[in-house]
């Protein structure tokens, strides 16, 4: 076989199945965003005689579920090791249908919150096991790309759940078929995984070397002597160092943590998650749906095309990251980005010069240029660079580390998002619920600034990885090397 051939199809297939964790990432993050409309007005979830649930309520909602991927982002490492990826998928995806189905006959706000959570934790858990199980199955001269089919998997997952919104939303209680539907995506990943092998990086740990060989022949490695080595010196490597967290303060591991960090950061305060979460909502505020007898309908439609270019342009990211290099991509990025941040910032706060009418198309055409801009740069390059910048050593640790980094602050987001608004126009919080009428202006100028920092963050301190292997990358860190010089 020659250096480059490989059992394509069947590697295909792994990483397509696997990447269905993905899509339930996407699928489960973006449901919330319609079923939210729905869920606020439910009699059968209202108490205290109010019109509405409340926004804090609402937020909570929407946000536990971050949080629950927090915590499960940072568990991972541990039981990724201890019960082997595979595993981890199948009780994952297991999760996912059984929180799904819970979620389609809760009773009560408590009971959501509570089924939104447990999805949550196996959202954390799919998020760093996925790209680390792709990726460790994954041919080295492929791994980029496929890696990559996992934040492709995400988008379409967050426009599939946009399309099953938009198809209930004029259902009655359509909100709880919303999330059911997450059943089928579950019970793929669950009866796929069972036929899959686990990665031979963890069988040779745990399982011993015949069995990673086996592996390694199924999916076609052609350096497969050449692999074992690594993973044989990789392994010893890290048995030094297993379990001790004092390994962070070392100094040569500290540009790579500010980079897994900081990109992290800027991938979520840059307010990606509004858009995703609260579009239907924003385009509500902006008055779509505003007199209509479909209006959870018509404040839905408009998400559709946000979640097209998101799935479109991912992909347009995928072709010219390994071509234009990651730096290139991020400028461009982040700079459409605060453009259009700026915009819906002066639209919402200037929307009574401006007017309603003016409000919904500056509202929805900001939104439709700032979701590429995302696409192309921060979404999938964010995810890129953690799996890049990391010395073998600590690679586990600071992926978990930075996963868990990404969905605190994405938390933070979508915790405050509809308060922040209120807060920034100098409007009460209102906890009871009444006058819903929000004005989200000051939130976009906040991401906006952000945006900002963001650009020079990228300028003075991440490195071109493009076209460098993982070992240059690392003796580069390891010589005490600035980033930028790489
Ligand atoms: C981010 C998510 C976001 C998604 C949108 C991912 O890279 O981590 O927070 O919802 O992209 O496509």
């Amino acid at each position: 076989m020659s250096a480059k051939s490989y059992n394509r199809g069947y590697v295909i297939l792994i990483a397509t199945i696997a990447a269905f964790g993905g899509l339930l990432f996407g699928f489960d993050t973006g449901v919330i965003s319609g079923a939210l409309l729905l869920i606020k007005n439910d009699p059968a979830l209202i108490i205290n005689n109010l019109d509405q649930l409340p926004e804090r309520t609402q937020e909570w909602i929407v946000s536990i579920t971050v949080l629950g991927a927090a915590v499960g982002a940072l568990g991972s490492g541990r039981i990724t090791d201890i019960l082997g990826r595979k595993k981890v998928l199948i009780i994952t995806a297991f999760i996912f249908a059984i929180g799904s189905v819970g979620l389609g006959i809760a009773g009560s706000v408590a009971e959501l919150i509570i089924w939104r959570l447990i999805i949550g934790i196996a959202i954390g858990v799919a998020s760093y096991t996925v790209p680390l199980y792709i990726s460790e199955l994954s041919p080295t001269h492929v791994r980029g790309a496929l890696v990559s089919i996992n934040q492709l998997a995400i988008t379409v997952g967050i426009f599939a759940s946009y399309l099953v919104d938009l198809g209930f939303a004029n259902t009655h209680e359509g909100w709880r078929w919303m999330f059911v539907v997450g059943l089928i995506p579950s019970l793929v990943l669950f009866v796929g995984m069972f036929f899959l092998p686990d990665s031979p990086r963890w069988l040779m740990t745990y399982k011993g070397e015949e069995k990673a060989r086996k592996v390694l022949d199924k999916v076609g490695e052609s350096n497969k002597e050449e692999v074992i080595n690594q993973i044989k010196n990789n392994i010893k490597a890290e048995s030094k160092e297993r379990g001790s967290l004092s390994i962070l303060k070392a100094k040569w591991v500290r540009p790579a943590l500010i980079i897994g960090i900081g990109i992290m950061l800027f991938q979520q305060f840059t307010g990606i998650n509004t858009v995703i979460y609260y579009a239907p909502t924003i385009f509500e505020m902006a008055g779509f749906g505003a007199d209509s007898a479909n209006a959870v309908y018509d404040a839905i439609l408009p998400s559709l095309p946000i979640g097209a270019v998101n799935v479109l342009f991912t992909i347009v990211s995928i072709y010219l990251v390994d071509r234009w290099g990651r730096k290139p991509l991020l400028y461009l990025g982040l700079a459409g980005m605060v453009v259009a941040l700026v915009a819906l910032g002066v639209g919402f706060t200037f929307q009574d010069v401006i007017g309603a009418g003016s409000l919904k198309w500056i509202s929805f055409t900001s939104m439709i240029i700032y979701t590429p801009f995302f696409a192309i740069s921060l979404g999938p390059i964010a995810w890129l660079l953690i799996s890049e910048v990391f010395p073998t050593k600590i690679r586990g640790l600071g992926m978990s580390l930075a996963s868990m980094v990404n969905w605190l602050c994405n938390f933070l987001i979508a915790n405050t998002f509809l308060t922040l608004g209120r807060v920034t126009t100098g409007e009460m919080p209102n906890p009871a619920g009444e006058g819903m009428l929000v004005n989200p202006g000051g939130a976009f100028f906040i991401y906006a600034a952000v945006g900002i920092l963001g650009i020079i963050f990228v300028y003075s301190y991440i490195p071109e990885t493009k076209g460098h292997s993982l070992e240059k990358i690392e003796e580069h860190f390891l010589a005490g090397k600035h980033p930028k010089k790489l």
